[in-house]
């Protein structure tokens, strides 16, 4: 499937976010993740559990079901069911078979989101939650704010494209905060530990628009530094800027407009945007003055990737892309996922 091989969708031995945290409650909440339907809920200590979405049984969507203590009673014939996704009661008969199982996700809360593992889930191991401390995410220092959920009507590898290349700002983004000199700003891509970051620095500028705006006491000139870093299959960090004083050196502050994002189908996407500083932790009405600019950048993005998803849609792998050097970064996460998903069908 565009722009993989055939055959191949995503990655699946990986922690997604499937929720914001203040999404998730004693409520049954149902969410399409990876193209399977699911059904999220908190147990009465408040511990976040994921189970599949549609009753074993005969095929009830579970979240019209009711929750009993820290188990789901489906609405149709009874069943229900645990934590773990083993059935203790069927009300027509006295006995439950130990085959009788729905399927359970392992599931994880970190900074404000719930994570689920949709592969093996004898591989669900936290440690490879992707490092959110990086875009500072719950980090020493750092304030972060969430921007809550989107919906995408464009497939994930799109939005991976969209990020990984941010000369785009200075075209799709000019009536909010493009400028045609970042798009000629050459980029530098490097690679470690499976994460790769495009970086690109512009040296001895004034300190002015929204720099004067993020750092009201800084005179300049400064350095500024605009990176990309794929941190995962559902994690992209779009820092800048990022500024230290030209000369000395001297940090002034770092900005980053962080992309969690998960496939729902193979053609649309849970988006989970955040804004994380490490300057003015303070000051609420730069959070929501920062928030607000988020959404409005994001605004200009998703028609666009709508847009992008219809054509491809139309042409799948049938023609050729024309590609260029701002492209390598997009180009190499495209790598890096097709051999997640090789690793995986072995
Ligand atoms: S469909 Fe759920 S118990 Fe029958
Ligand atoms: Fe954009």
């Amino acid at each position: 499937m565009y722009p993989f091989e055939d055959g191949q969708t995503f990655p699946k031995n990986h922690w997604y976010i499937a929720a914001c945290s203040h999404e998730v409650g004693r409520a049954l909440f149902e969410r399409t993740i990876l193209e399977e339907r699911l059904v999220f809920y908190r147990k009465e200590d408040g511990t976040p559990v994921a189970l599949d979405g549609i009753c074993p049984h005969r095929n009830l969507p579970m979240v019209q079901g009711e929750l009993e203590g820290d188990a789901v009673r489906c609405r149709y014939h009874g069943f229900r069911f645990d934590t773990d996704g083993r059935c203790t009661d069927i009300p027509s008969q006295p006995t439950v078979p130990s085959s009788f199982t729905t399927r359970a996700y392992p599931v994880l809360e970190r900074w404000q989101w719930i994570w689920v593992w949709m592969g093996d889930p004898a591989k669900a191991d936290p440690a490879l939650l992707p490092d959110m401390a990086f875009c500072g995410l719950g980090a020493p220092g750092w304030r972060a704010d969430s921007n809550g959920v989107m919906h995408l009507k464009a497939r994930f590898s799109l939005l991976i494209d969209n990020l990984m290349d941010l000369s785009h700002i200075a075209f799709l983004h000019v009536q909010s905060i493009g400028k045609l000199e970042r798009a000629t700003v050459a980029a530098e891509m490097t690679e470690e530990n499976g994460r790769v970051h495009v970086v690109r620095c512009t040296p001895n500028q004034p300190a002015e628009g929204f720099h004067r705006f993020l750092h009201p006491n800084c005179n300049g000139p400064v350095d500024l530094t605009m990176r990309s870093d794929f941190l995962g299959p559902g994690l992209i960090n779009a820092g800048g800027p990022y500024s230290v004083m030209n000369g000395t050196g001297e940090p002034v502050g770092r900005l980053n407009f962080v992309h969690g994002f998960t496939p729902e189908t193979l053609q649309t996407t849970h988006y989970f945007p955040a804004v994380a500083r490490d300057f003015r932790l303070d000051d609420e009405g730069l959070s929501q003055a920062l928030l607000g600019q988020e959404r409005k950048v994001l605004a200009e993005d998703v028609p666009a990737l709508e847009h992008v998803e219809l054509s491809v849609q139309r042409l799948g792998n049938t023609r050729r892309e024309l590609s260029v050097m701002a492209d390598a970064g997009a180009m190499r996460v495209r790598r890096r996922l097709i051999e997640m998903m090789k690793a995986e069908a072995q």
